[in-house]
């Protein structure tokens, strides 16, 4: 395993290497010289229309139902709920919405301690927060680079108090969900029947599938997102998922600012403005009979880059083959140790210096960018943000952080940051044309000669 946590990069020593990657440069592209670049950019990841979501928009607009009720809304919910399988979808402005209204009915309050996945987007880890909880950061495991369910175990031997757990599900692919249950259940069984929950953040992973039960369901309150860039869009919105009916009721009202049954506007307790529009709830409705296609696309994409990469010291994004089948919503890599050059990152710059036969992901992702395609970093573990870098940290090993000795060797076991330093996202746009796809997988095998 390879550490990337070098020390932040002084001025000097930042000059010196911006110097040597000019000079190599010009050898990077002499090399690249039979490429031209995209004309039109290849991107990460974008929307794809189908024509059903503007009849709905539409329709919600000649009808006047324009505002956070009507057919699109309640029909959007049903549509999700049926979908993922579970018994009801709340749906709201955007997936952190969701996820915030999540710890709301999970109870956490200020000084909480709550587990959340450390790689991850920071939007899964910001409601703990909104409620004043505070995150333990639980370390990946490389079979699905998501939450270990070892290193939750050690999690919950070390803090007994924490009673949520915040799981995400990275890139469409399902974590170890099962076994992330089964640790919950055995650690509410040694502190006496208290029930540890799961918020399962399935925001990247609608469609996909662990052990043949949807993504989504896995917790008992769920999020999902329709942000522009997912699997599927509503250009904007998110739904709260769960099988309880006063839990879906209460997510509805605190979503409306928490209006009582009054003639007038009583209000007892706070509320949000967080209900979806029946317009988002349009586009999401069009979006939906298309899950499936999308998800095919994006398989695809991934099948290809593995085939086109074969030979090439580097594997793909892994998953549970045996139990678990993902949407494929990114597509990304990561590089052996041997075939890394030299690569460093402080808070605010990447630098690298290349080596024949050896890349990495900072200068993968700046070739890609030479010719107009889009990669990009994996997701800085939250425990490495400044943001979050007072939040404990937990590995298989236990506390994961100062875990070094300048006197004894080893030590320093995180697999996240090590994904995240020899990973990256690959362009994913379901609109990219096998050819076009071809052409980026020969750029990339370029980067390692
Ligand atoms: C893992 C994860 N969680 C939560 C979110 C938040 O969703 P939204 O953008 O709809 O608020 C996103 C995406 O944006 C995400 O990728």
């Amino acid at each position: 395993m390879q550490e990337c946590c070098w020390p932040i990069l002084s001025p000097k020593v930042q000059t010196h290497v911006y110097i040597v990657m000019i000079l190599r440069r010009d050898k990077v592209f002499t090399q690249y010289n039979k490429f031209n670049p995209f004309e039109k950019e290849i991107w990460l990841s974008t929307p794809t229309m189908h024509g059903e979501e503007m009849e709905y928009v539409k329709s919600a607009v000649e009808n006047n139902w324009v505002s956070t009720v009507g057919e699109n809304i309640n029909e959007a919910e049903r549509i999700a709920a049926e979908k993922v399988g579970c018994k009801y979808a709340v749906g709201l402005s955007c997936g952190t919405d969701a996820l915030h209204l999540c710890m709301k009915l999970a109870n956490v309050h200020a000084g909480d301690r709550v587990a959340s996945s450390d790689l991850t987007f920071v939007a899964s880890t910001n409601p703990i927060t909104y409620e004043g909880g505070v995150p333990v950061f639980i370390d990946s495991e490389y079979q699905t680079w998501n939450m270990d369910p070892e290193a939750l175990e050690k999690a919950l031997e070390i803090y007994p108090e924490i009673k949520v757990v915040v799981v995400a599900n990275l890139y469409g692919t399902p974590a170890k969900l099962s076994e992330i249950q089964d640790v919950c259940k055995k650690a509410s069984k040694k502190n006496g029947g208290r029930e540890i929950l799961i918020v399962e953040d399935a925001a990247e992973s609608l469609g996909a599938s662990y052990r043949g039960k949807q993504t989504g369901t896995f917790g008992t309150y769920n999020a999902i997102s329709f942000n522009g860039n997912k699997i599927i869009t509503g250009s904007a919105g998110g739904m709260l998922l769960t099988d309880d009916l006063e839990a879906a009721n209460k997510a509805r009202k605190w979503s409306t600012q928490s209006r009582e049954a009054a003639p007038w506007y009583q209000h007892e307790e706070s509320g949000f403005n967080y209900r979806m529009s029946n317009i988002i709830a349009g586009f999401v409705r069009g979006q939906f009979p298309h899950l499936e296609e999308h998800i095919a696309q994006k398989k695809a994409i991934y099948i290809r880059y593995k085939e086109g990469f074969k030979g090439l010291p580097v594997q793909m994004n892994p998953y549970d083959v045996e139990n678990s089948e993902p949407n494929f919503w990114l597509s990304c890599m990561l590089l052996e140790p041997d075939a890394m050059c030299p690569q460093a990152r402080d808070d605010f710059h990447a630098v690298y210096r290349p080596e024949k036969g050896k890349t990495c992901p900072t200068e993968i992702l700046e070739i890609l960018a030479k010719y107009n395609a889009e990669g990009r970093p994996i997701w800085k573990p939250l425990s490495q943000q400044p943001l979050y870098r007072h939040c404990a940290f937990v590995t298989k090993y236990g506390y994961g952080r100062a875990t070094t000795n300048a006197y004894i060797a080893g030590g320093g076991h995180n697999v996240g940051l090590d994904i995240f330093d020899r990973g990256l996202c690959l362009p994913s746009d379901n609109k990219m044309a096998p050819d076009e796809q071809d052409k980026i997988i020969e750029i990339i095998r370029a980067c390692f000669q």
